[in-house]
């Protein structure tokens, strides 16, 4: 699999007459995983929903390298896990492929849900789960729908330090060679799971010269990663913090 890269240019969103980005151009590379950082509100997660298609910029294109369209090779993975209470785990995971009215793989979804260490689970509601449960439900429901490119907007926040540190190994792992755009809130987290950093800072844009050595995801004790963490929380604080 060879994953397409996403190229942005010239992005400019604005909601009435207030402008939360203009002229943004990032491209990011296809089996590259960036993180997104920057401020509340600064537009993070609208860039990702232009990229998905669910928002229309003001301005600007944002392609796949390859040129084909990018829409159906898209997975989404939010804060909040959206499972459906009333289906089972199982069941969730196959939710797309049910939608789309295709037959579900029920191997592929047991293998998937084996790797995320949920076999015990497959028959279980989603409100006898923990949040870490429920994040690896549906990391194995993004896994299923096998999408080139994965945007991830916090997807990692409201679990606890441990159970966070684990789904993000997981997701690593998992996920390596796609093209995967996270925004998260978390220096140590976007500095373990990325090739690449980005930092959303209107008016001036994306800030991309945070430099990242050697592979992710990088281990906890790795010391460059601590010095990276360290780095990324002053440019973020303002170097004040
Ligand atoms: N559909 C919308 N209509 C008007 N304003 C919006 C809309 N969506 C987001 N905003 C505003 O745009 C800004 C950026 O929002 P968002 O992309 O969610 O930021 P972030 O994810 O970085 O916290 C916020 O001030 C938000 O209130
Ligand atoms: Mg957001």
């Amino acid at each position: 699999m060879s994953a397409p890269g996403i190229e942005i240019k010239d992005l400019t969103l604005r909601f009435g007459s207030r402008e939360i980005f203009s002229r943004l151009n990032v491209e990011i590379r296809g089996g590259e995983w960036v993180s997104l950082l920057g401020a509340s509100g600064c537009g993070k997660t609208s860039l990702l929903r232009i990229i998905a298609g669910l928002v229309a910029p003001t301005a600007g294109t944002v392609t796949a390298s390859d040129g084909r369209p990018l829409a159906d090779r898209l997975a989404w993975m939010g804060q909040r896990d959206l499972l459906y209470p009333w289906l089972t785990v199982r069941e969730n995971v196959a939710l797309g492929a049910r939608l789309r009215g295709e037959k579900v793989d029920g191997e592929k979804v047991m293998g998937l849900l084996a790797k995320v260490g949920l076999a015990d689970y497959a028959d279980a509601r989603p409100d006898a789960l923990s949040g870490g449960m429920r994040q690896r439900a549906a990391l194995a429901r993004t896994l299923y729908e096998d999408r080139d490119l994965v945007l991830m907007d916090e997807p990692f926040s409201a679990l606890d330090a441990i159970t966070r540190t684990r789904v993000q190994t997981l997701a690593a792992e998992l996920l390596a060679e796609r093209t995967v755009l996270l925004v998260t809130h978390d220096p140590l987290e976007a500095c373990r799971l990325s090739h690449r950093l980005l930092v959303l800072a209107p008016p001036s844009g994306i800030d991309d010269t945070h430099a990242l050595t050697g592979k992710p995801p990088r281990r906890p004790e790795d010391p460059t990663l601590l010095a990276s963490q360290a780095r990324l929380l002053h440019q973020l604080t303002g170097a004040n913090p």
